[in-house]
């Protein structure tokens, strides 16, 4: 049995005010609706410079905290970078490794992805590593392939994979509105779940798949009554606290 997992990725957004509000929405949210979302896994991932005040407004809660992205490499002269036993001291258990927007803006590789993955795992921290198509690859009928081949990239070099969660986010579903439909979505998942059995056939069933891409309040009940869709990975409608409430209780 998968525990169904929700994480608010913020992104590049919020400051101090607006977080304290939106952590105190959160919360009142939470306490309104009770068993329904704290018996969900649910993550909170602010940008790095925030990663504290987030820490100190989530003691007693049942949302846990996790990061954006982390440095592959351990502590040292890396100016700018952040390493993922740093994110462990902070409190997070969680990191998103491999965003498209990390592949995309800062021509993150699948090596590169599949170190940060180790790099996690030594902090004792949950990757929670992201792959998906662009629209033109999609287009092009390589959805499948571009999908499985960053996978068996990213995973290379994990020793363990009871320790990991995949979110499968395609790039064209992300802040577009444009959602993949349930069917679709679970047909990547169930794929996905196919190159993880190759890859460790014990473990592959219980890994949690997430799906991202445009999911809301409004859609996410018929995305998590899909087999392989074990919760979701939410950008914008994690930034309103009524949403992001509203998914975690539909996970
Ligand atoms: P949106 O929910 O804004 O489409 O973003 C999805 C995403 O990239 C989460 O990591």
């Amino acid at each position: 049995m998968r525990q169904p997992l929700v994480m608010a990725n913020w992104k590049m957004n919020g400051n101090s005010a607006a977080n304290r509000e939106l952590l105190k929405a959160l919360q009142a949210e939470f306490a309104r609706r009770g068993a329904e979302v704290s018996t969900k896994t649910s993550v909170i991932c602010p940008p790095y410079p925030y990663l504290t005040q987030v820490a100190e407004m989530l003691q007693g809660s049942s949302m846990q905290l996790g990061a954006q992205d982390c440095s592959h490499s351990a502590p040292g002269a890396y100016t700018g970078e952040v390493a993922a036993p740093m994110l462990a001291d902070l409190g997070c258990r969680w990191v998103v490794i491999g965003h498209s927007e990390r592949r995309q803006y800062h021509q993150e590789s699948d090596a590169l992805v599949a170190a940060k993955l180790v790099a996690a795992q030594r902090a004792d921290l949950m990757p929670v590593v992201c792959v998906g198509e662009t629209l033109e690859q999609r287009e092009a009928g390589e959805a499948e392939d571009v999908v499985a081949s960053q996978l068996r990239g990213a995973l290379a070099d994990l020793p363990d994979l009871r320790e990991v969660v995949v979110a499968y986010e395609p790039v064209w579903a992300i802040g577009t509105g444009q959602t993949a439909t349930p069917e679709l979505a679970q047909e990547m998942h169930s794929q996905i779940r196919d190159v993880l059995r190759e890859l460790d056939e014990n473990n592959a069933e219980g890994i949690r798949l997430l799906y991202g891409g445009s999911v809301k309040a409004d859609n996410a009940a018929s995305l998590f009554a899909m087999t392989d869709i074990d919760g979701a990975l939410v950008g914008g409608a994690s930034l309103d606290a009524e949403a992001f409430a509203t998914i975690v209780a539909a996970a």
